[in-house]
């Protein structure tokens, strides 16, 4: 049978093209997930959920228990009630949901480029028209340039802060100007905030507090190093819950029950081991700056957030054949333009991997470069 248009039309992830490259002892920077235990008491709720028999069918929005424990845990960043939160079976599913429940043929939305890899593929897959939009040198959305592409079609601005690739932070005067354009324009911010834990410069601006303007999309996966127990959540304002629960029911009834309750179980608690989770990352992060600075031909500032660094290169090839050439030398990364055209011209490295793995990443780096440059 062959592939619909809509899905012919849309390329394979540039992320997991690499990934089925990598070799088994290759150094793998490649892909975005925590290497660290989840939370005791999350696999322990998960278990006892499971054993004590709480493996059906559950509500579609989501166990009620848990939607009201994540709208007291996130009262932080805005006036949540369970009535604005839906559980999801995963952030990738909240976008897709998003997508499908709000994007009508030839709807446009302004998507982040470089960008994380759905937003692209989920507008078209609605049958919207995805238009990308710059980041500054500093990694924030360019504002003018986000302005110059609304039209009266623009529907959605999607904004990702802290950000897969770049690991920029969203700073005041960016979040400020994104409230102006929504509120003027009428259109949506889907602020997509899955990193919202892993901040170390400045501080997290949620789009949580501005539901009027913003559907605002976060996932435990990364939160809790759970990426395989797929569930997010989607916070929005009441009045589009009923669009949001009735797509999440076509999509998947409800979500995973015994992933529920080993996320609630952790959540009054996950302020320590994220504190932890901060500080180990934080130290990685300075170790691949304080590598990738001694490269010549690399360039990068310290990543503000998120656990990837999006170094720029100064050598005449792209960023898909210099990935290549790290694959071939045993080192697995992501080239700039997996996240959009505006891409071309970085690597993206996880490095959510021991300090070992990128002292050993970054070696590999340094001499491919060098050989490179030598020509
Ligand atoms: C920016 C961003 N949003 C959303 C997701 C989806 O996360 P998940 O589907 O595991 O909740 C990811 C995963 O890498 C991501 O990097």
């Amino acid at each position: 049978m062959k592939a619909s248009r809509r899905l012919d039309s849309i390329p394979v992830s540039g992320i997991r093209k690499m990934f089925d490259l990598a070799r088994p002892d290759s150094i793998n920077l490649g892909l975005g997930e925590p290497d660290l235990a989840p939370p005791r008491e999350a696999v322990e709720g998960m278990a006892r959920a499971a054993m004590e028999g709480r493996n059906r069918y559950g509500p579609t929005a989501g166990s009620p228990a848990l939607r009201e424990a994540v709208a007291e845990a996130f009262s932080r960043f805005g006036d949540l009630r369970p009535g604005n939160v839906m559980i999801t079976p995963s952030g990738s599913s909240a976008l897709m949901e998003i997508a499908q429940a709000f994007i009508d043929e030839g709807d446009e939305a302004l998507v982040p480029d470089p960008g994380f890899v759905m937003y692209d593929p989920l507008a078209r897959l609605a049958g919207g028209r995805p238009v990308g939009y710059r980041l500054d040198g500093g990694f924030q959305p360019d504002i003018e340039d986000i302005k110059s592409k609304m039209t009266d079609k623009t529907k959605i601005i999607v904004v990702n802060s802290p950000s897969n690739p770049t690991g920029g932070v969203l700073g005041e005067e960016a979040y400020g100007a994104l409230c102006d354009i929504a509120a003027d324009s009428g259109a949506t911010i889907v602020s997509d905030e899955v990193y919202f834990c892993y901040v170390y410069e400045g501080r997290h601006r949620s789009f949580m507090s501005k539901l009027d303007r913003a559907v605002v999309v976060n996932s435990f996966s990364k939160m809790m190093a759970v990426t395989g127990w797929r569930l997010g959540f989607v916070c929005a304002d009441e009045a589009l819950m009923p669009d949001l629960v009735k797509m999440q029911y076509h999509m998947c009834a409800s979500v995973n029950m015994p992933s529920e309750y080993g996320v609630l179980s952790a959540l009054p608690g996950i302020d320590g081991y994220l504190e932890e989770a901060r500080g180990i990352f934080r130290k990685r992060r300075d170790l691949i700056s304080a590598r990738i600075a001694e490269i010549k031909g690399m360039e990068m500032d310290p990543p503000k957030g998120a656990f990837y660094a999006f170094p720029s290169f100064d050598m005449d090839v792209t960023s898909v054949e210099l990935a290549g050439e790290l694959l071939k030398n045993g080192l697995v990364c992501t080239p700039g333009t997996a996240f959009g055209s505006r891409g071309e011209g970085h690597l993206r490295f996880s490095y959510a991997a021991d300090e070992d793995k990128i002292n050993a990443g970054m070696d590999i780096l340094e001499a491919t470069v060098k050989k490179i440059r030598r020509g």
